[in-house]
């Protein structure tokens, strides 16, 4: 397993000649990085997902696609009207999104092509833990069905939805590395975790360090 650590600041995180596209970010500091044994990179950066060059983003929500979490306050703000819009539409035409359910949408004002909302759930909520892995197998599980390659997360769970951020950053990466494990095959080449604050950048650092690959 390959691990970079890069810590000079503004260091930019090109991609690697064989990732193509999907594999530069944009402008971020890559803090570290593990190849699964299917070939998948996950990557940790900090910066704002906004800013993430990616197929899509995840928004996490509630059923009614509330923007009202940290991430969908400035998706909200940054794709603007449109997006507003077409968050509007979705809800219209899906209805309310299942517990651990995931919606794609177009993303606009930003780089992403697709926002991915779902539905994680609350720490104080029964079986939070259950769902939280749920919640981010069917982001996975939705992003293969339209052939995605690239996604990015951000720390679900553990902003307004109150997890503490060491057991969201366990849960979520067990549950990305399990859902390579299982399927068999995967559009999927990369996935980026982009972290925002920095308790979860130690976090996610030492415990993507920790993940069997
Ligand atoms: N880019 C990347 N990460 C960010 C950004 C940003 N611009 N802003 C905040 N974060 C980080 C936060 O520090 C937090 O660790 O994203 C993480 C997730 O925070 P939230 O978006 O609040 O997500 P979550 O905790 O899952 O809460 C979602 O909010 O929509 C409501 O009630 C709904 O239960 C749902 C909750």
């Amino acid at each position: 397993p390959k691990k970079a650590i890069l810590s000079a600041a503004g260091a930019s995180a090109k991609g690697e000649s064989s990732g193509g596209p999907a594999a530069d970010p944009g402008a971020f500091t890559i803090l570290s990085e593990k190849k699964l044994f299917l070939g998948q990179k996950l990557t940790v950066l900090q910066g704002d997902i906004v800013n993430v060059v990616a197929d899509a983003i995840i928004h996490p929500t509630n059923a009614s696609l509330y923007m009202g979490g940290e991430v969908g306050q400035t998706i909200e703000r940054t794709g603007g009207k449109e997006f507003q819009q077409e968050v509007k539409d979705l809800l219209s035409t899906n209805g309310d999104l299942d517990t651990a359910g995931a919606l794609l949408c177009r993303g606009y004002n930003f780089p992403a092509k697709f926002v991915i909302h779902c539905n994680g759930p609350r720490w104080k909520d029964v079986d939070s833990q259950q769902l939280l892995e749920q919640t981010v197998k069917n982001c996975l599980s939705l992003a293969d069905e339209k052939q995605l390659k690239s996604l990015a997360f951000p720390s679900i769970g553990s902003g307004r939805a109150g997890f503490p951020k060491q057991t969201a950053a366990q849960i979520i990466l067990r549950a990305i590395n399990n859902y390579f494990v299982t399927v068999v095959s995967s559009s999927l080449k990369q996935i980026y975790f982009v972290l925002y604050d920095m308790e979860s950048i130690g976090v996610y650092t030492s415990e993507l360090a920790k993940l069997d690959s």
